[in-house]
This record gives C-alpha cells, sequence and structure tokens, in this order.
C-alpha cells in the first residue's frame, strides 16, 4: 500500500513561520516520486490558507487537526468540515490524545465527528492508543479495540473502509520514546485483523494505519518497514524541515 506521511504541527507556527517551513518543504521535495507516498501537513487553523495556496502548485497534501461535528451555526470558537473542505484540506485529524485529555473528548464525540467528516469527503484520521498504565496492565489492546469500535460505531462498510487509522501510545508521544518496531507491528496488525476485519472483513487489507509516537529520523525506516505500518503521524520531527524530508526519504 502507498505510505501516507502527515506531519500533525499541532499548536505550533505562525503564519510567518509556516509559510517559510512549507517553502523549504517544496523545494527540498522537488524531485520527489509521490508514487511512494503521500505527503500531508496539518497546520493550525489560522495557516491553513496560506499554506493552501502554496501548495496550489505542488502535490503535498493540507488536513486540519481538528473538526466540528454540526454543519453550522452558533457554536462560537469552533470550524466546520464545509470550512476546511473550502480550505483546500482533504484530511482531518480526529480523537487525537492531546483532544481526549485537554478538551475531554470521548470516543462518542469523536464517532459524530468521523461521520461528519466523512459526509464532506475529508478523509478522517482516527487517532487511538494507550497510556502507560493501560499498557503496564496488559490492557493495551483492549483499550484500542475499544476505542475504535466506539468512534467507528454506525459507519457503514464504505465509510470505515475511508477512515484512516493512526495508532499513537500516549506514552509514546512527544516524550522522546518511541514504541519499538516489534510493539508497534504487533499493535497494527491486531486492528487490522482483530478489529477492522471484524468491520470490512477482507478489506482491512487496505485501511491505512499510521503509526505516530516520537517518530523521528532515525527510527522511521525501521518502523515504516513493517509490514502492517502504512506511514507515520508526526509531531515534533515534522516542524523540521531536515527531519521531516529525511523521514520521507527512508521510505523505500
Ligand atoms: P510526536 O507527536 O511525534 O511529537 O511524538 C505525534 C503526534 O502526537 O501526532
Amino acid at each position: 500500500m502507498k505510505k501516507l506521511i502527515a506531519g500533525n504541527w499541532k499548536m505550533n507556527l505562525d503564519i510567518g513561520e509556516a509559510v517559510k517551513l512549507i517553502d523549504q518543504l517544496t523545494a527540498e521535495l522537488n524531485d520527489y516520486d509521490f508514487e511512494k507516498a503521500d505527503i500531508l501537513v496539518c497546520p493550525n487553523f489560522t495557516c491553513l490558507y496560506p499554506v493552501h495556496e502554496l501548495l496550489k502548485d505542488s502535490q503535498i497534501l493540507l488536513g486540519a487537526q481538528n473538526m466540528y461535528h454540526e454543519t453550522e451555526g452558533a457554536y462560537t470558537g469552533e470550524t466546520s468540515g464545509s470550512m476546511l473542505k473550502a480550505v483546500g484540506c482533504s484530511y482531518v485529524i480526529l480523537g487525537h490524545s492531546e483532544r481526549r485529555k485537554y478538551f475531554g473528548e470521548t470516543d462518542e464525540f469523536i464517532n459524530l465527528k468521523i461521520s461528519k467528516a466523512q459526509s464532506y469527503d475529508l478523509i478522517p484520521i482516527l487517532c487511538v492508543g494507550e497510556s502507560l498504565e493501560e499498557r503496564e496492565s496488559d490492557r493495551h489492546f483492549e483499550v484500542v479495540k475499544s476505542q475504535l469500535l466506539k468512534s467507528l460505531s454506525g459507519l457503514d462498510k464504505d465509510e470505515v473502509l475511508k477512515t484512516t487509522v493512526a495508532y499513537e501510545p500516549v506514552w509514546a508521544i512527544g516524550t522522546g520514546k518511541n514504541a519499538t518496531s516489534s510493539e508497534a507491528q504487533e499493535m497494527h496488525k491486531f486492528i487490522r485483523d482483530e478489529v477492522i476485519s471484524g468491520i470490512v472483513g477482507d478489506g482491512s487489507k487496505s485501511i491505512r494505519i499510521l503509526y505516530g509516537g516520537s517518530l523521528n529520523e532515525n527510527v522511521s525506516e525501521e518502523l515504516l518497514s513493517q509490514p502492517d505500518i502504512d506511514g507515520g503521524l508526526i509531531g515534533g520531527a515534522s516542524l523540521k524541515f531536515g527531519s521531516f524530508t529525511k523521514i520521507i526519504r527512508s521510505i523505500k
């Protein structure tokens, strides 16, 4: 499957900084063979439009970091799926562990957003992953399965097939301690063969499952060459164009 390398910029980079990073990325990836991987950047909302303008002649894709599940109306501070579409987004990250932790997002709430995103033809990147305590008490498979089933509940097969999953163990995010390739591969295989295949059968083979959590240029080749790891969701290292492009170029 063609890999996806996605940069999650989180609440970093103002417009000037974002423009600079995109200029560097587009120059560096000028000769890149985009048949090898899809490349996606997910800036904060204020940078979506300027980044969209800069990416018009590029194959780099644009995504958002969040979205609200209502169509429009009196929801101060929120952004709708149609607004994201209008600014050129093709992806939206949903259910990131930081949204779950700091903003109280539940699987049920994330489920509403996923189905709304689908209705706008935005590809949701559904983030799941266990905490350190859940892994240490050997509950990581159960936790991830429950997050997936609840977040995908009620979606039809086609919608599930159009969803990208990101396995991001919470203990690996921003800590510098990535999951080992065998830990990640084991969970990705579980997600594909034990959870998603229960919903879409053989179609699970075509679902992209990204790994995220301290993914950097030193470990990317090893992680991204695992059979069930279809790409990466990259935070810190996506802010440095040298690191991000090295990760991209580590895909053979
Ligand atoms: P990190 O973040 O690469 O900085 O660990 C990944 C993410 O949260 O998506």
